[in-house]
């Protein structure tokens, strides 16, 4: 019998401190998860030096704590992976650094993570049986992409935002109706008492290109002239008109490749209006996944997850790793 693998995963992007032990890539020990958000709240989203200096309070006590949830000693790790990239540099690095002294420290291999990567992973951990090849729509706060996942470690982008990721959409579009930061869980369910009255206008490429900024504009601009407008069927229309550009692109992926396996990935892909359209797509053959709601926005598992792909393939990094703010798949 092959002996397990254990990772600890580290993810220090945004604004969440976190750490995980992963078993085999798929198996969670355990998923530490510190947040900022009630930090940030006060502020209308995040701030950089802020989510630095709270990063460097937690790092030390979230990594003790998925040690002594998961029952191992850092002896017993195999590979400390953390996230060196994409994402706010100053929080990267501390994550990135705090890693590279205890792989230093105890002799242990260091491999670096794309953030992105580890989102991808994240449906790893939720589906057992799930292997490459197979499309990603990539849904967070700062990508929207369609990656055709070619293995664990092979990547190409077929298609991405042209200016606005999908989730700074959302923030920004619940920060001018009102409902403040963290705004895509607050859209999603104000849209639930909504109807989607408004026709938003949506931005078609010959491409898989996307763009959601007409679409955001288009939301500030009602808002704006009317300011008595119902809220929740702004929220859903938004939604809606969104959620249609992105159907409409994986529909195209689907074509180019034929490839017919989608998963969903990022903070974006716990919408539940988003969630439930691509499952409509299952009646057309196609078989569709999507990260567990606690897996979809950032945490440490996906990182450990799609760390211990990078393991098994040989990847190594020294200390010289730095960490890259604008990192590409
Ligand atoms: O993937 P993520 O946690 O962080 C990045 O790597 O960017 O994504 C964060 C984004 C935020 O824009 C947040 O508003 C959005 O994901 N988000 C949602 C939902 N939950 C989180 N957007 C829409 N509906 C949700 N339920």
């Amino acid at each position: 019998m092959e002996k397990d693998v254990l990772t600890l995963g580290i993810e220090s992007s945004c604004d969440e401190t976190a750490a995980s032990i992963v078993k085999n890539g798929r198996e969670i020990l355990s998923n530490i998860v510190d947040t900022q958000i009630p930090i940030h709240e006060k502020y209308g989203g995040v701030v950089p030096e802020i989510a630095s200096r709270n990063h460097i309070e937690a790092i030390s006590r979230v990594v003790k704590m998925a040690l002594k949830e998961a029952n191992v000693t850092l002896e017993q790790i195999d590979a400390i992976t953390p996230t060196y990239g994409p994402g706010l540099v100053g929080a990267l690095l501390v994550g990135l650094s705090y890693a590279k002294a205890l792989a230093f420290a105890n002799n242990k291999p260091l491999v670096g993570v794309n953030h992105i990567q580890g989102h991808i992973a994240a449906n790893y951990i939720t589906y057992k049986e799930l292997k490459p090849p197979f499309l990603c729509m990539m849904m967070s706060g700062g990508n929207t992409q369609i990656v055709h996942v070619k293995d664990y470690t092979g990547f190409e982008v077929l298609g991405k935002t042209r200016d606005d990721a999908i989730g700074e959409a959302f923030d920004k579009v619940a920060r001018v109706v009102g409902l403040g930061y963290p705004g895509g869980p607050k859209v999603d369910k104000l849209a639930k008492e909504g109807n989607p009255i408004f026709d938003l206008p949506k931005t078609h490429f010959d491409n898989l290109d996307f763009s959601f900024s007409g679409i955001k504009t288009a939301v500030i601009n009602l808002n704006h002239k009317t300011p008595d407008i119902n809220k929740a069927d702004l929220c859903i229309s938004f939604e809606k008109a969104v959620t249609g550009v992105l159907i409409e692109n994986i529909k195209k992926a689907i074509d180019k490749t034929g490839i017919k396996t989608i998963a969903l990935a990022g903070g974006v892909s716990a919408n539940s209006y988003i969630r439930n359209e691509f499952m409509k797509l299952e009646k057309d053959g196609v078989k569709v996944y999507m990260p567990d709601l606690k897996l979809c926005t950032d945490n440490a598992a996906m990182i450990a997850s799609a760390g211990y792909y990078n393991y098994v393939v040989g990847k190594r990094d020294t200390l010289d790793l730095n960490a890259i703010p604008n990192l590409k798949l």
